[in-house]
This record gives C-alpha cells, sequence and structure tokens, in this order.
C-alpha cells in the first residue's frame, strides 16, 4: 500500500477547526474619534483606525479594504504563560492558544503588501511554538530571524531555572525576496575600508590622474614592491604626487577588495580614496549617512534599546496610577518600524495594549490601525493618541522623531451580526440594521465595493467598472425590475439584494436578483460576536478545578494570594468571568 504523504507539521488538539467569520462592517463612533485643531505639517495623516473590539472579527472586517496595504505589522500577544489557563491540561492550553494565533497570523498575512514584514513579540515560553506556527503560515523561506531584545537590567529569577534578561522578536516577511534589508541607522562619515584583502586573488587596478588622495608630502615615487607579511602591493608605475593629488594614471598590483568597475564608482561618485603613507595601503572612505543594517542583539549596550524599566516609566508618565502592566518601550517598537516602512507606510497591530505602536507610528508619520479588545481601549489607547495629536506627549520616541504634534484617527467598533434569529429560530436581518448598514453590510458580503451614488438609487456599490449592486428590504415587482433593468441598460450588469421578487429568475439578462437573508446564509458563521473563548466555554475540568480552588480558599490555604490576584484583574477591569480568556492573559500578570 502506497504510504500517504506526509509533511513537517506542528499538530495540536483543534487543528482542523476554522472558524468561518462574519465580513462585518466598522462602526465610528464619533464622539470618540479625535483630530488636531489645525494642521501641523503637509504630511499630517487623519485616516488612522482604532478599533474597538474582537481582533480576529476587526482583522476580518479589515480584509476587504487593507488586502496587501499593510507594510509592517506589529504584534505582541499574551504570551500563554499560563495565568489564565491555570485550570486546564497543558496540551489544552497550547492548542488553544495555537489556534487563536493561527487564526489570526493568517489574516494579518492577507493585509500585508508584497514587501510587507510581521514582527512577533514572544518570550521563552511558547517562542519555539510560535516559530513553527509562523514557518507554516509564512512558510519557512520567508522567516528574516529573530531578534534579541534584552527586556531587563536585572534578571528575574520567578519560575525559571536561569535569570531571564530577554525577549525575541520574531519577523517574517510575505515574500522575502520582495521585502527590504531591516535598516538601524546610517553609517558615519569618514569610516575607512581598506582596499587590500588578503587572499582575494592578485589583480591590477588602475587609478586615473587626481584620483587619490595622498596625505604624505608631494613627492615622486618609482615602481617598486611594497609588500609585508601577507600583504601584496606592486607600484607598476611611476607616480608622481603634487598638491595631495596623483598627477597621472597609475596602477597598482594587489589582492584587492574591490574590482576595478568597483573603483571606478567610487571615482565616478565623487568619493574618497586615501594613500596614507608608503608602503601603499590605500582606503576607501565613506562620505556616511549610508542605511546600515539592523543586528539581531537589540540590546542597552548596542542600540542604547530601552527596557521594559524604561517602559513602565513611560507609561508612569502617561497614566500615573493607572500605568499599564508591560507595555513595550516606545524605543523597541520605533526601531522596528523604522527597519522596514517609510513615512506615510501603513503599521498595524492588533493586540494594541496601552497603544504604543499606534503613538509610536503616528509620531513616525506613519499610517495605523490598532485593535483592542480590552477596556483600556478606552480608557489608555484613546488619551494616549489624544496627548499625541496634541502635542502633549512628551515621552517615549518625542524627541528623537521631532513630534510637535497634528493628524488625527477615527475610532470604530464592530457592527452587531447582520443576521439574528426571530422567535421561531428563523435567520433574519438583524434589527440593528437600517437600511444604509444593510447596503454596505451586503456588499462586504458579496465583494463589492460601498460607494453609494444619492443621483442613481439602484447604485450601492461596484466590483467592477460594469458591474454593480442594489439592496432593498422591498419587495420588488417585474415592472420594477423592468424599470431597474432598463435604467442598467445592456454594457453594465446590477445585482439585486431584496426581500422578495416577483419574476422569473432569469428574466432579465442584465439582473441577478437574489433574496436576503436566504443568499448568504450558507456564507459564513452568523450571531457568533466572542472568537476569544470565553473561561465559560471550555470543557468541564474548569468547574471541578475552580471548585478545588474555593474549596482551598474557604480553608484559608493559599486564600491570600488568589484574592490578591483576582483583585488585581479587577483592578484592570479584566475581571476572569467577562473577559475573553485571550484577553485575560493580554495585561501580564506579573509574568513578564
Ligand atoms: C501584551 S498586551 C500588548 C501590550 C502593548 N504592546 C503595549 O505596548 O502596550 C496584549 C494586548 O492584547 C489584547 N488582546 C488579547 N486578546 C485580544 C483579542 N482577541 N482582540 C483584541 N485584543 C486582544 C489584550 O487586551 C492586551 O491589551
Amino acid at each position: 500500500m502506497a504510504e500517504r504523504k506526509k509533511r513537517l507539521e506542528l499538530t495540536w488538539i483543534g487543528k482542523e477547526e476554522r472558524p468561518r467569520l462574519e465580513p462585518r462592517i466598522l462602526l465610528e463612533t464619533t464622539s470618540l474619534s479625535y483630530h488636531a485643531a489645525k494642521r501641523a505639517t503637509e504630511h499630517d495623516s487623519f485616516e488612522n483606525l482604532l478599533i474597538h473590539g474582537d481582533n480576529l472579527l476587526a482583522l476580518k472586517a479589515l480584509e476587504q479594504q487593507f488586502t496587501g496595504k499593510i507594510k509592517c505589522i506589529y504584534i505582541d500577544p499574551p504570551y500563554n504563560t499560563g495565568s489564565a489557563f491555570e485550570h486546564y491540561d497543558d496540551g489544552l492550553e497550547h492548542s488553544l492558544w495555537l489556534s487563536l494565533m493561527r487564526d489570526r497570523l493568517e489574516l494579518l498575512r492577507l493585509l500585508l503588501t508584497e514587501d510587507g514584514v510581521l514582527f512577533s513579540s514572544i518570550d521563552d515560553s511558547e517562542v519555539a511554538y510560535l516559530t513553527i506556527l509562523l514557518d507554516e503560515v509564512f512558510g519557512r523561506k520567508n522567516g528574516c530571524g529573530q531578534f534579541v531584545w534584552e527586556k531587563k537590567k536585572k534578571p528575574s529569577f520567578l519560575n525559571a531555572s536561569m535569570g531571564v534578561v530577554t525577549e525575541y522578536v520574531l519577523a517574517y516577511a510575505k515574500d522575502r525576496t520582495k521585502s527590504p534589508p531591516f535598516i538601524g541607522g546610517l553609517t558615519t562619515a569618514g569610516k575607512k575600508y581598506p582596499l587590500n584583502n588578503a587572499g582575494n586573488g592578485v589583480k591590477v587596478l588602475t587609478f586615473p590622474s587626481g584620483a587619490v588622495v595622498f596625505r604624505c608630502v608631494d613627492q615622486v615615487f618609482e615602481p617598486q614592491d611594497m609588500s609585508e607579511g601577507k600583504i601584496v602591493t606592486r607600484l607598476l608605475d611611476r607616480l608622481e604626487v603634487r598638491d595631495g593629488r596623483n598627477v597621472g594614471i597609475f596602477r597598482l598590483e594587489g589582492e584587492w577588495r574591490y574590482s576595478q568597475s568597483r573603483v571606478d564608482e567610487i571615482i565616478a561618485e565623487g568619493e574618497t580614496l586615501v594613500i596614507s603613507k608608503s608602503p601603499f595601503r590605500p582606503n576607501h572612505v565613506k562620505d556616511g549617512g549610508e542605511p546600515k543594517k539592523l543586528k539581531n542583539l537589540l540590546s542597552v549596550a548596542h542600540y542604547e534599546m530601552s527596557t521594559y524599566e524604561d517602559a513602565t516609566a513611560e507609561s508612569i508618565a502617561l497614566f500615573g496610577d493607572a500605568a499599564f502592566d508591560y507595555p513595550k518601550p516606545e524605543k523597541l517598537i520605533s526601531t522596528l518600524i523604522d527597519a522596514v516602512t517609510n513615512p506615510g507606510d501603513w503599521v498595524l497591530d492588533s493586540f494594541a495594549g496601552s497603544g504604543t505602536t499606534g503613538a509610536v507610528a503616528h509620531k513616525m508619520g506613519r499610517r495605523w490601525i490598532m485593535v483592542e479588545l480590552g477596556e483600556h481601549c478606552l480608557t489608555h489607547v484613546l488619551p494616549r493618541l489624544k496627548q499625541v495629536i496634541d502635542g502633549a506627549d512628551p515621552g517615549g520616541v518625542t524627541e528623537a522623531t521631532g513630534w510637535r504634534g497634528g493628524g488625527g484617527f477615527r475610532c470604530y467598533r464592530l457592527a452587531p451580526s447582520l443576521l439574528e434569529k426571530d422567535k421561531w429560530g428563523n435567520w433574519i436581518v438583524s434589527r440593528a440594521y437600517h437600511p444604509e448598514m444593510l447596503a454596505e453590510a451586503m456588499c462586504k458580503l458579496e465583494g463589492f465595493h460601498y460607494a453609494p451614488e444619492p443621483e442613481v438609487f439602484w447604485n450601492h456599490g461596484r466590483s467592477t467598472e460594469n458591474d454593480f449592486i442594489y439592496v432593498t428590504t422591498q419587495n420588488l415587482s417585474r415592472e420594477q425590475l423592468r424599470f431597474i433593468s432598463d435604467q442598467v441598460g445592456r454594457e453594465r450588469t446590477l445585482l439585486i439584494c431584496c426581500s422578495a421578487f416577483r419574476a422569473k429568475k432569469d428574466e432579465f439578462p442584465n439582473l441577478t436578483v437574489r433574496k436576503i437573508p436566504q443568499a448568504v446564509l450558507s456564507a459564513c458563521e452568523w450571531g457568533r460576536d466572542d472568537y476569544s473563548l470565553n473561561v465559560e466555554q471550555l470543557p468541564p475540568v474548569q468547574v471541578v478545578e475552580e471548585a478545588k480552588v474555593e474549596a482551598r480558599m474557604n480553608a484559608g490555604a493559599n486564600g491570600e494570594a488568589t484574592s490578591r490576584k483576582s483583585e488585581g484583574r479587577r483592578k484592570k477591569g479584566h475581571a476572569v468571568q467577562d473577559l475573553p480568556l485571550f484577553a485575560g492573559l493580554g495585561n501580564g500578570e506579573g509574568h513578564r
């Protein structure tokens, strides 16, 4: 029997289950949207989006408009430290985390531009799993490497066999053949690069008259062997140095780093070639200001990188007593954004936390999208971004970026599910939908771009130049359909989504008529708002374990510690019972 084809992959409980996500529309909460009172520069950006809601549905909602548009994604997902999973067995815990991450990563990948890059922070506990998961979602060949971030100056010995001072940032390109090298600053002016490179094979380089700067006194050099030790250099021509330059053309034989064409290029670009003394050891002196590749060690010593200690200080400066637990420092995020983007590019963070990515992207002149499920979207992210826009946040990378304020953002929430069940259990269009919302939602579901034309009642959007959509709750008669068909004409086609119609299906060749909601019933999963897995939805083992915990508390054992922990969660608005599990992990709980 032929062996079934096997592939190298990570498996986990529930890997095959995939949500059939409803592409929701986004509703603007205009009272929360914000912009500066006046334009600060020509490049101010006002298109930025802050979405308060679950990121899986939010990413699905962004799919139509932002597929292929995002240059850089940074995520800092809950690290699966065990705090919210403490009542589950390890296999299930990892499986849930992997499924939650996989579903989100797949959507994130779609949103990236062809040369776009995703960065994900992660700690020791899941770095190996996340790497394999990212290999699976992005393709192993698109892995760009792993940054080690020095997260603390002093190690923490809690829950570890060694003092942990690092975390990681994994980097994956949508297509590594198209993504740029990661840039970390510019070369300094005056840096010398020797032309001699022992072992490179002997070649002759020719230097035109005046091409080389001589730092020795003006004189005449006769042809001679200037080799010493392993360095081979022979002057093949008589050479006169006058006013610090070679008067005529001359040749040097040696083992060179550069080819003749590279030397010609250097001379043509006006860069400097220098010989300081005899024996000749020519150097290429760079003007500086060229981009340098980023090293994979983001540490205090290498880039004066900021740590959690610095990030906590930034958060206290912003929020005082309500400082966010374990935010990322602005410098870490700006280093990553700077590595792969230019001003005006889109940057996205779907685990916004306290809003560091948006704040940094804004200060760097990038456009941004952030998604955050927790209440801190309103209590932390929103006021932080307002401060940035007002130029009233002097912390983080404000000085380094020269940020003075300006721009704005729109605040959105997810629309409820388009369909709901009536009292007989039949799917109907949700009562929360008014006609404009219905038209926009149907456009999204059917793959049309929503752009209603007020003059043409039947034009709610288009999929191509000549293909349009009309959404109505009316029951359309044959006469009405004929009238619309005549208006659409022979050169165009129209999809009509209506409550009911009276005509044969193919009666009008330029019209396709469908009933709502029947036409979309099987398109996706309806009425599901929570893809973060509620604690209550998990298997009954929880009930047993909770009962055990309660019994221990009642008996006094561990009581103080347990109640202090839940107290902490309440303080952050993270009561375990009413927050989805994925979000409950988000605020660190003292594990980072
Ligand atoms: C570790 S924090 C991010 C911290 C952030 N990098 C900062 O500097 O402030 C992770 C965040 O992800 C959020 N989160 C978790 N699950 C989510 C979900 N399903 N949708 C949206 N946000 C979620 C949590 O509420 C938490 O704020």
